[in-house]
C-alpha cells in the first residue's frame, strides 16, 4: 500500500448531493487516493441539524453544526450548503486560507462568482464547479480545458430537468403542466422553490455560467434575458408537434455581430421551437443536454443526468480528485479567462426565426392586410398555415381563421414591434403565441 500523503477534506453539507459525496470518499477512499496522488481524509461534515434524517447513514462522529472550525486547516473544501449565505462566506474563509473549492452551487457561482474567482486569484487557489451546470454531465471542464484553443459559437443547452421532465410529458401524454410540477416535486428533481424551475431562473444561472465560460467573459445573471415555460400550454405543445417540432426550455449562449459591434454575446433562456430532428429534441424525461458549437471542433454534444444526489456527486468527486491532484502539484490555480470582455446585447438585438400564431377574423382581405404589417416591420413571412374556424351557425366565412406564420430570421425588437401592431389591428381577434424557433 502506497503511502500518500493526506489532504484534509471539509464537506459543507449532507443533503441530496453532500450525503452522497460523502459516503462515495468513505466507501472508495483506496481507489480515490491512488487517482488522486493523495489520501483524501474526510475531516467533518457541517450540517444545520445533526438529527436530521439522511439520504445514507454517515458516520455520527463526523456531523458539525461548526463549520468555521471545520475549514480551518482543510486542504480541500466541497460546499454543498446552496444558497447564498453562509455558502458564500464559508468559500471565501475557504480561499483565504489557502485550501481549494469545489462547489455545485450555481446560484452563488452566477451571483458572486467575480468575487469568488477574484479572491482564489490572491491566494492562488482553485475554484471547481463541474456540479453547478447539468449535474453529472462533464461540461465545465470540457469548456474550460478541452475547448480551451477553440472558438465556441454557440451553446444550445436543456440544463433544467423539472422543465424539461415537465414539458416532454406535456408532449407525449398531453398532460397539463401542474399536474406534471406535482410529480416532479414530488419525484425530488424541482428545487424546494419550483417557481425557480418553471420561470427559468435555474436555467438563467446555469446560462450565466456557461456563456461566461465559452466566451471568456464574465456574464452577470441580471445580462440574461429570462422567460419560463409557465405560458406554453397544451393546445401550444399539440400545434408544435403538428407542425413538426417540440417545445424546450433552451439556455442559448451565441457569439453574434451586433448594430453597433464587431462582436458581442447573447445569453437568453425562453421556451422555444426545435425541429424533432434536432438532437436536442431527443433528450426526454429529466435529462439534461448541452449542443456545442464550435468553429474548429464543430458540434458535440454533452448528455445524461442534470441532477439527481448520486449523480451529482460524481461530478464533484472529479472535481474533488483535480484539486487533490493540482494541491499535490502545487503553484497557483488556473484563474478564470474573463479577458475577451464581450458586451452581453439585450434581447432586442437577437436573430432568430419565430413562430406567430393568430386568431384573425374571416374576411377577404385579412391575409394580406397581416402580411402588409409584418412587411412594414421588416419581418418576412417564411410559411403560413390557416384553419378555418366555422362561425356559430356552421358557415365558413362567418368565423374566424387561425394563423400560423412562420418567419425567416428577424430581429426580436423589429418582430416585437410588428406583434404589437398585429395585436391592435382590427382584423386580429387576438395574438395565440409568439415562439422563436432555434436550431436551424
Ligand atoms: P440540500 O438542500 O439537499 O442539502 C443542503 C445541505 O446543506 C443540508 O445537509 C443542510 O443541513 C446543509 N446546510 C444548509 N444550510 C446550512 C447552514 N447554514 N449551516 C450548515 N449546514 C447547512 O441541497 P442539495 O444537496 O440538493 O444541493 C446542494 C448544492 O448542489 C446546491 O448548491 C444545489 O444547487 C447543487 N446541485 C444540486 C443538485 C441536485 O440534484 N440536488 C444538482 C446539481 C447541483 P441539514 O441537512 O442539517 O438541513
Ligand atoms: N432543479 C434542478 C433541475 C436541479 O430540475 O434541473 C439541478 O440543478
Amino acid at each position: 500500500m502506497i503511502d500518500y500523503r493526506r489532504l484534509r477534506v471539509a464537506l459543507l453539507g449532507a443533503g441530496s448531493v453532500g450525503s452522497q459525496v460523502a459516503d462515495l470518499l468513505l466507501a472508495h477512499s483506496d481507489e480515490l487516493a491512488d487517482r488522486a496522488g493523495a489520501a483524501l481524509e474526510l475531516a467533518g461534515i457541517a450540517v444545520r441539524d445533526l438529527d436530521a434524517p439522511r439520504d445514507v447513514e454517515l458516520p455520527r462522529d463526523l456531523l458539525t453544526t461548526d463549520a468555521d472550525t471545520l475549514i480551518v486547516g482543510s486542504d480541500i473544501v466541497i460546499e454543498l450548503m446552496g444558497g447564498i449565505e453562509p455558502a458564500r462566506s464559508h468559500i471565501l474563509a475557504a480561499l483565504n486560507s489557502g485550501a481549494d473549492v469545489v462547489t455545485g452551487n450555481k446560484a452563488l457561482l452566477a451571483t458572486h462568482g467575480a468575487e469568488i474567482f477574484d479572491a482564489a486569484d490572491q491566494v492562488g487557489a482553485s475554484v471547481y464547479y463541474e456540479a453547478a451546470v447539468a449535474g453529472a454531465i462533464p461540461i465545465i471542464r470540457p469548456l474550460r480545458d478541452s475547448l480551451a484553443g477553440d472558438r465556441v459559437q454557440r451553446i444550445m443547452g436543456i440544463v433544467n430537468g423539472t422543465t424539461n421532465y415537465i414539458l416532454d410529458r406535456m408532449d407525449s401524454e398531453g398532460a397539463e403542466m401542474a399536474d406534471i410540477l406535482a410529480d416532479a416535486q414530488r419525484l425530488g428533481y424541482a428545487e424546494a422553490d419550483p417557481t425557480t424551475d418553471i420561470e427559468g431562473f435555474d436555467a438563467a444561472q446555469k446560462a450565466a455560467i456557461l456563456a461566461s465560460l465559452a466566451f471568456h467573459t464574465s456574464v452577470p445573471l441580471d445580462a440574461v434575458h429570462r422567460e419560463g415555460i409557465t405560458s406554453i400550454t397544451k393546445a401550444e405543445m399539440d400545434a408544435a408537434r403538428h407542425a413538426g417540432y417540440v417545445i424546450k426550455l433552451l439556455a442559448v449562449c451565441e457569439r453574434v455581430t451586433g448594430r453597433d459591434v464587431d462582436e458581442a454575446i447573447s445569453v437568453r433562456v425562453y421556451p422555444a421551437l426545435i425541429r424533432r430532428d434536432h438532437p436536442l429534441a431527443s433528450v426526454h424525461g429529466v435529462n439534461n443536454a448541452v449542443f456545442v458549437e464550435a468553429e474548429a471542433a464543430g458540434n458535440l454534444m454533452f448528455y445524461g443526468a442534470g441532477a439527481g444526489g448520486v449523480q451529482t456527486a460524481s461530478a464533484v468527486l472529479g472535481d474533488v480528485v483535480s484539486a487533490a491532484r493540482r494541491h499535490i502539484a502545487g503553484g497557483a490555480g488556473v484563474g478564470e479567462s474573463t479577458r475577451a470582455n464581450l458586451p452581453v446585447l439585450d434581447i432586442g438585438h437577437v436573430v432568430t426565426r419565430y413562430q406567430v400564431t393568430l386568431e384573425v377574423d374571416d374576411r377577404p382581405g385579412v391575409l394580406a392586410r397581416v402580411a402588409g404589417i409584418l412587411s412594414e416591420g421588416r419581418v418576412s413571412i417564411a410559411t403560413v398555415e390557416q384553419t378555418i374556424q366555422p362561425g356559430p351557425d356552421g358557415t365558413a366565412g362567418t368565423g374566424s381563421a387561425r394563423l400560423v406564420i412562420g418567419t425567416h430570421k428577424a430581429v426580436e425588437q423589429d418582430l416585437d414591434e410588428t406583434v404589437q401592431r398585429l395585436a391592435a389591428d382590427d382584423v386580429v381577434v387576438r395574438v395565440v403565441s409568439v415562439l422563436r424557433v432555434e436550431g436551424d
